[in-house]
This record gives C-alpha cells, sequence and structure tokens, in this order.
C-alpha cells in the first residue's frame, strides 16, 4: 500500500432520529464524579476533530447523564443496519467484508435488543462501545489487506498493524480486568468512562446468528433434562412432559422454540410485552396470554395430548410459580433466563413491580430496585424450593441465577448453607447435562454463516453437513443429525443466513473442509465458521461452563487464554477474548473465533490444525480434571493421532484409598 493511512472521522454527521418501536436501552445510570465525568468526556471526544468538539461534547455529556454512557449517537448511520450479502460491501480482502456483514448483522433491528446501544443481547453484550468505534472499525475494514491485523480493545480499533497472510485479520479483546479490579462495580464506573466493552460472548466477538446459535443447545439441554431426570427413552422426546420458564430476550427467547422441537408443553414468563410480540412474529412462540389460568390449562391440555405447545405469560415468572404451588400443579421440568448475570442493572424484573415501573427506578432510584429485585429473588428461591420438594426438577440455565439469589443475602441456596464454595443446592445444566453429555467428548455449539446472503447455500451447507454426520456413531450424532435434518422445516434463520449445530472436533473439522471445497469449487460462496463461546474449551467460567470441573481449577482461567493463543497463533480470521460472557464481570473469560472459508488452500492449512485445537484443548483439560467422558474421547484422539500429538491423561487416585488415608 503506498498511500498514506488516515483513518479518522473528519466529518460531523447529522444526528439522526429514533425510529419508533425499536427498544432502548434503559439509563444505565452515571455515578461518575465530576472529575471522571471530564475523562469519560475527553475521552469520547478522542475520535472527534477538534474544530467539532463544542458542538459534539454538550451532546455526549447529556448522553452520560441520562443514559449512563457516550454512546455518540449522532455518528450512527441512519436507518436499518443490516448483515447484506458479502460483495455489496467496500473492501480489500473477503475476510474484511465478511467482518463487516457479521458486525452489522449484530446491530440489525431484527436481531439486535437494543440496536441504537449496539447491544446485540444479554441486556449488555456490546458490538463495541460507540457509534464512532463502530465507523472507524469499518474504515479500519474498508482498507485493510492481508498483511495487516485490526487490534480491537473493548470495542476501541487500537490500529491496523503490519502482519502476514497467515496471521489472524482481528484480535479483539473485551473488558479484560486486572484481577484485584475485576468487579462489577470497577466495570460500571469504567463503562462509563469508554475503557471496557462487555461482549456478552458473541456480540463483542461479532458471531452472533440471532436466537437460533441457542436453540440447539436449548433443544439439547431439554432433551437430555428428559433423559436424565424423567426417563425418556434415548430415541423419545419430551411428549407428555411439561416445562416453565422465563424470558424472551435474546438468548432466552430460544426456550419456546426449542422445547416445541423437542415435542414439549410448556410456558415462558416475560415482563416485556414487546419481546413478547418479536417472538410471537417471528413464530418462536405459539401461543400469547396474561392470564395465568389460561396459560397453564394450555399446557396441561397439549401436554395431555401428547402435542408440543410454547405458550407466552405476560408476566412475572414469580407469579407464574407462586400460582403453580398454591394450585398444586405438578409440573416437570423449571429452569429460568432472566438477565440474573446483571440483576441489578434491569436484568432482572422483581415480582409486584412491572416492566415499565422497573426500568423507572433504574432512573430515579436504583438502591430502591437493589431492595425488590433482592426480595424477588428471594420469593424467587423459596417457591421453586417448594415445587423441587414436591418432586419437580430445577436447573439453573447459565444466567447465574444461583448466584444472584445468594448474593441477594439467602445462603440457604448453597449446597454448605454458607457460601458457594461446594456448590448450590440445584445443578447448573453444565453439571448435570451439557458438560458430561457434551463439552467433555468435544461436542460444542459451531455455527456458520453464508456471507452471500443466498438461501440456497444454507440449504446446500446443511446437507453437506448432515452427510458428514455419522447418526449410529453415539447419541450426540444422531440429536445432531436429526437438528440438521429438520433445521430448514424448523425456520431457524433471524438475519443473516445461519446455521448452528454442534459437532465434535472431528465433526467441526470435516464439516469445514467440505464446506472450503464447495467454496473453492464455486458450489456456495464464502463461508464465515465460528461458534459461540459457550464451549468446551473456550470458557472459565465457575458457574457454567466450567461447572463440571471437580478438581479444583474451575475458577483458574488458564484454558481460554490458551484457546484464543492457540487459535490466533493457527491464523484464524478473528480471535476474541472477553470478560464475563453470560454470567457477568468477573465471574468468566472467555472466548471465540471466526474463520472465513474462502476456498484457498491456505484456509485448508489452518483447518488441518485449527478446529481440533480448538475443541481438543478443552477436552484436554476436562480430562486431566478426571472427568470420565473426556479422559475416554483424549485416549481414542492419543490413539488415533499418535504420530500427530500426544494429550497427558491422568492417573485416577482409589477413592478409598485416601478416604483410609485421611481417617
Ligand atoms: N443458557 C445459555 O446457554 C445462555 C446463553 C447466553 C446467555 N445466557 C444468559 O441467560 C440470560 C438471558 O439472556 P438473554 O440474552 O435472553 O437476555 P435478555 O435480557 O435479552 O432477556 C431476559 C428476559 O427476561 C425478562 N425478565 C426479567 N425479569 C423477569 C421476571 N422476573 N419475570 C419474567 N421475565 C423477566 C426480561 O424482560 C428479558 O426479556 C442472561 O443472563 C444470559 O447471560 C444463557
Amino acid at each position: 500500500m503506498t498511500e498514506r493511512l488516515t483513518v479518522e472521522l473528519t466529518e460531523l454527521p447529522e444526528p439522526g432520529d429514533f425510529e419508533p418501536g425499536i427498544r432502548r436501552a434503559p439509563d444505565r445510570g452515571c455515578t461518575l464524579t465530576r472529575r471522571e465525568i471530564k475523562i469519560a468526556l475527553a475521552n469520547a471526544l478522542r475520535y472527534v476533530p477538534t474544530n467539532h468538539h463544542a458542538t459534539v461534547a454538550p451532546e455526549f455529556l447529556e448522553e452520560l447523564r441520562t443514559r449512563g454512557r457516550i454512546y455518540g449517537y449522532r455518528y450512527r448511520p441512519h436507518g436499518r443496519l443490516t448483515g447484506r450479502p458479502i460483495d455489496s460491501y467496500t473492501g480489500r480482502i473477503t475476510e474484511a467484508k465478511a467482518m463487516q456483514v457479521m458486525i452489522e448483522n449484530n446491530l440489525d433491528f431484527d436481531v439486535a435488543l437494543y440496536p441504537y446501544e449496539l447491544v446485540t443481547y444479554g441486556e449488555s453484550g456490546q458490538v463495541c462501545q460507540n457509534w464512532m468505534q463502530y465507523l472507524l472499525i469499518k474504515r479500519y475494514l474498508e482498507i485493510m489487506d492481508d498483511t495487516q491485523t485490526l487490534v480491537v480493545s473493548s470495542g476501541h480499533p487500537l490500529g491496523l498493524f503490519p502482519s502476514r497472510p497467515e496471521a489472524p485479520r482481528a484480535i479483539i479483546t473485551n473488558g479484560l480486568m486486572v484481577g484485584m479490579f475485576d468487579t462489577p462495580e470497577d466495570f460500571h464506573r469504567l463503562a462509563a468512562l469508554g475503557c471496557v466493552n462487555y461482549g456478552q460472548m458473541t456480540a463483542g466477538g461479532w458471531m452472533y446468528i440471532g436466537p437460533q446459535g441457542i436453540v440447539h443447545g436449548t433443544y439439547i439441554t431439554l432433551l437430555n433434562a428428559g433423559r436424565l431426570y424423567l426417563g425418556v427413552p434415548e430415541d423419545g422426546n419430551l411428549a407428555g412432559h411439561t416445562f416453565i420458564t422465563s424470558g424472551l430476550g435474546g438468548m432466552s427467547g430460544a426456550q419456546p422454540k426449542a422445547l416445541e422441537i423437542s415435542g414439549g408443553a410448556g410456558i415462558v414468563a416475560e415482563v416485556d410485552a414487546s419481546r413478547i410480540e418479536t417472538r410471537h412474529s417471528q413464530g418462536w412462540v405459539s401461543k400469547v396470554t396474561d392470564d395465568l389460568e389460561t396459560s397453564v390449562r394450555w399446557m396441561l391440555d397439549a401436554a395431555a395430548a401428547g402435542e408440543a405447545l410454547s405458550i407466552a405469560y405476560h408476566g412475572n415468572i414469580v407469579d407464574l410459580l407462586e400460582y403453580l404451588d398454591t394450585e398444586d400443579i405438578a409440573v416437570d421440568l423449571y429452569s429460568d433466563q432472566t438477565s440474573c448475570h446483571v440483576p441489578y442493572d434491569g436484568g432482572y424484573c422483581p415480582a409486584g413491580v412491572s416492566f415499565d415501573a422497573m426500568r423507572d427506578l433504574l432512573t430515579t432510584d436504583r438502591e430502591g430496585l437493589k431492595t425488590l429485585v433482592d426480595a424477588s429473588l428471594a420469593r424467587h428461591y423459596r417457591v421453586l424450593k417448594r415445587l423441587t420438594d414436591k418432586g419437580a426438577h430445577f436447573w439453573d440455565y447459565g444466567n447465574a441465577f444461583l448466584r444472584a439469589v445468594y448474593d441477594a443475602g439467602v445462603p440457604e441456596i448453597t449446597a454448605n448453607g454458607v457460601d458457594p464454595s461446594e456448590g448450590f443446592v440445584w445443578p447448573s445444566y453444565v453439571e448435570d447435562i451439557m458438560g458430561p453429555m457434551c463439552f467433555d467428548y468435544g461436542y460444542g455449539p459451531f455455527r456458520w454463516v453464508c456471507l452471500s446472503g443466498e438461501s440456497e447455500d444454507l440449504h446446500a451447507t446443511d446437507r453437506a453437513a448432515m452427510a458428514c454426520i455419522d447418526p449410529t456413531r453415539r447419541g450426540q450424532d444422531r440429536d445432531n443429525w436429526q437438528w440438521i435434518h429438520d433445521a430448514e422445516t424448523n425456520a431457524l434463520v433471524v438475519g443473516t443466513q445461519a446455521r448452528i449445530l454442534y459437532a465434535d472436533a472431528e465433526g467441526r473439522t470435516e464439516i469445514a473442509r467440505r464446506f472450503n471445497r464447495m467454496v473453492r469449487d464455486g458450489e456456495i460462496g464464502p463461508v464465515m465458521m465460528g461458534r459461540d463461546h459457550h464451549d468446551t474449551g473456550g470458557t472459565d467460567s465457575p458457574y457454567r461452563e466450567t461447572a463440571n470441573i471437580y478438581d479444583g481449577s474451575s475458577t483458574v482461567a488458564d484454558m481460554s487464554h490458551q484457546c484464543w493463543a492457540g487459535n490466533a497463533a493457527r491464523g484464524m480470521t478473528m480471535a476474541v477474548l472477553s470478560n464475563g460472557g453470560g454470567v457477568g464481570t468477573g465471574k468468566a473469560v472467555n472466548g471465540g473465533f471466526g474463520l472465513v472459508l474462502d476456498g484457498s488452500e491456505r484456509v485448508d492449512r489452518i483447518l488441518d490444525s485449527a478446529l481440533e485445537w480448538d475443541a481438543m484443548g478443552g477436552v484436554a483439560r476436562r480430562a486431566w480434571a478426571r472427568n470420565e467422558n473426556a479422559i475416554e474421547t483424549v485416549d481414542g484422539w492419543n490413539r488415533a493421532n499418535a504420530d500427530r500429538g500426544h494429550v497427558t491423561v491422568p492417573r485416577v487416585a482409589d477413592d478409598a484409598l485416601l478416604e483410609d488415608l485421611l481417617d
């Protein structure tokens, strides 16, 4: 490149309007001191030419005071952003155009939770912190070539650095904080200052594919919960069984769809009418009512007839649970997906308070709201305890519900009645289901986006992926084969032409190789391949992904860092590492990747080691933690790959020997 790179925002765009009906993030609450507000303003003004500071600074101050953050709304492109076909983007290389597709899909009105505030999902998971960053990232992507790498720190594009074609095109981190300061309070202050971004998992990693991303995992969880707790046969489904949960948001909105795919009947409580409307109009939930009795009758009738049915109850989950308890109505399975990773920031609506009133309290009386949330979580715990004592099963669905109840002042929710060091009275779904049945074998949420935007490409990849799965190999393969077989019929696409499919290391590699060949042969356009961070190796999260690690290391974050470094070293297009995904700041470190399949032999070479590392690194750590299924998987890998590598296998101590010794 010969011309001098000048990537800056010289223009002063006209402020745009906010389209009615598009959800807006709540005021996050500005608690900064005068000195800090000055720093926050100076920080945001770094993106703006000095001749515009007098115009823009008062707007930034207003945003900080009324929204708790500086989003730089003026810099948002007007109208709707959407992940368009890759050829319609400006750029010198396919990878850079592919990243633009992914970013804009993450900000699409149909996909994103609060698109104006750059929030993709999970109440607070953002693509980047503000619209100036968005514009700069886009400009860098428009000019970058394959000798450069874009470095993004919490949404801030630090720059385009010289690298080489085999290196990643983007290295992205979100909100990684120094241990002692890694607390939600510090994070809140730093976010207002413009120093950190909460990336959730795939929001700040630019790999969100709409609620479909979570439907497959939810379907697997529900089916396996049926097998584990209700004795559903291996080849059976949830017909005749009932399930109650909450949340119809970004991720939680997958629950009713997954429930119907798995054949069960159930109710999802949701306090926000607009989210019910979204999921209902998308066909992700079948019936809607705000009447408790009606919702329960519909559910019981459907279950009695063996029919699959999902119902949205417009109201608080606590009211629904207390009704079932008072009326003594038996339900088989319970869970919860309110945004308990941020219960005091609008993620959990207390019983007795409407959604709108809760949002008002966020602005007018945060302390008062906290008191109400704590009281409601305690009530929530007590009613669930009564229901599970009567025989129902409850699991924490990765939203830090158990931890939030404990933090609300209810130590009885812990296994030892004092603190969470020995776990909780109910399992997390990873402890009982996803960990032993999927992650320990290397099965995880592999996904892809057909960048041409053509539905035919998606159908072709669905068929190709199905041909790579042997449904007789393992129960998991049968479930995954069924999933991909039915995927088109289940109409799962929201936003770009994307698909999720759980697969293990071998399966992922085989499918990706086949797709790359199809791109090379001109059968399909380029494909962005990646995964959710909610996987076997990418995430250290003691209340979730690593909840079934029992060797004491579940709070150690080596695995996610090694996974990320290994992915970068092997040349994934994007390598991402973030703080807190799913469960909240300081409670997890998670990493993900994106790899553009452009049909080249260079990508074949990356595929030869990268997907295998990405999954097997996690299985290796799980095996070292003495997880039986992971040891079995590692043994198999060691045998099959004796000439390529070796994973260290643990010697398992005899429990009786240790007990005797200690007695
Ligand atoms: N299980 C998983 O694999 C997984 C994956 C991603 C995220 N999560 C976690 O699940 C949670 C939900 O994620 P999301 O993306 O759907 O978030 P979200 O904020 O978009 O949705 C949560 C929904 O819960 C509703 N809600 C809050 N309190 C309620 C109450 N008391 N009664 C009824 N409804 C209530 C909210 O109105 C909102 O629509 C988050 O904590 C997230 O981190 C879990």
